[in-house]
């Protein structure tokens, strides 16, 4: 990925409210290089795929599909993260096929992301291609007490993590933590889209963790999230299962887009 920081927003989210997937989507993008007219034959197959892809999530939190004929094909994409559950999983995509047509009416190429779900469709076939080229990153604005140390138990974390979600049974996840001291655990988490060869899973985990080291230094917390894959870590546990817990509120994160 270039570092060409084109346009960086930055929105400062104190987020209190308990998991709200149902709620706002963490980001999404509007191709603006593929206008499309509103009562176009592209626009109503967006439409119909987007049914599809609602339709069939439910049987393993995983779709690609397609819908009508060249020149007006449209490819569709729709993934849960693979520790949320069915009535989630189905809940998220639900609404993400309604949101990302609010957000992107015009465009043929659209992607939105949230955390339990990500959805994207294009006239291009993507499916099976490494995309890293956009990326939304959250981080916790509060820094880690011991850099040095962290960073090794990060490293080491990670590197199981990515193992796992390369694996073709994992179904492109991977989680895990470890204990940092008697109070403190470290939690991390990689998904890919499932379309992805186990080499260009890797990589994309590969380039995700990169930002940890550049965007994310020292934070406590951080999100990665490209069209291929999502990485995250926390000093709190935020997927499924969490023994007798509950997935914790999302704690001061700031977020960063670098289109
Ligand atoms: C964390 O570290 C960054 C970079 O050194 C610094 O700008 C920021 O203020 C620190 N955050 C807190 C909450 O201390
Ligand atoms: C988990 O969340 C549910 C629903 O918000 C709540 O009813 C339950 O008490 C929570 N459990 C724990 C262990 O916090």
């Amino acid at each position: 990925m270039g570092l060409f920081y084109i346009n960086i927003i930055f929105f400062l989210l104190l987020c209190t409210t308990f998991l709200a997937e149902s709620a706002d989507p963490l980001g999404d993008f509007c191709n603006k290089d593929t206008e499309i007219s509103k009562g176009s034959p592209i626009s109503s197959n967006i439409a119909a795929l987007l049914a599809k892809l609602v339709s069939n999530i439910a049987s393993n939190g995983y779709v690609t599909t397609s819908y009508g004929k060249d020149p007006n094909q449209v490819y569709g994409l729709a993934q849960c993260r693979g520790d949320v559950d069915t009535k989630d999983c189905s809940a998220c995509i639900q609404d993400a096929a309604n949101q990302i047509r609010q957000r992107c009416p015009n465009e043929a190429d659209a992607r939105i992301w949230y955390d339990y779900c990500f959805l994207r469709y294009n006239t291009k076939n993507f499916i099976g291609e490494i995309d890293t080229s956009y990326g939304i990153f959250y981080y916790n604005i509060n820094n880690v007490s011991d850099p040095e140390s962290f960073k090794k138990a990060l490293g080491n974390l990670v590197d199981k993590v990515r193992a796992q979600a390369v694996e073709t049974k994992n179904e492109g996840l991977g989680k895990g933590e470890t204990k940092l001291s008697e109070f403190v655990t470290l939690y991390a988490l990689a998904q890919c889209t499932r379309d992805l060869s186990k080499i260009d899973c890797a990589q994309c985990v590969a380039i995700a963790v990169g930002s940890f080291e550049t965007i994310c230094r020292d934070r406590q917390g951080c999100r990665v999230l490209y069209s291929s894959c999502y990485v995250r870590y926390e000093l709190y546990p935020f997927f499924f299962p969490i023994g007798s817990n509950n997935a914790s509120a999302s704690q001061n994160q700031i977020v960063v887009v670098y289109p």
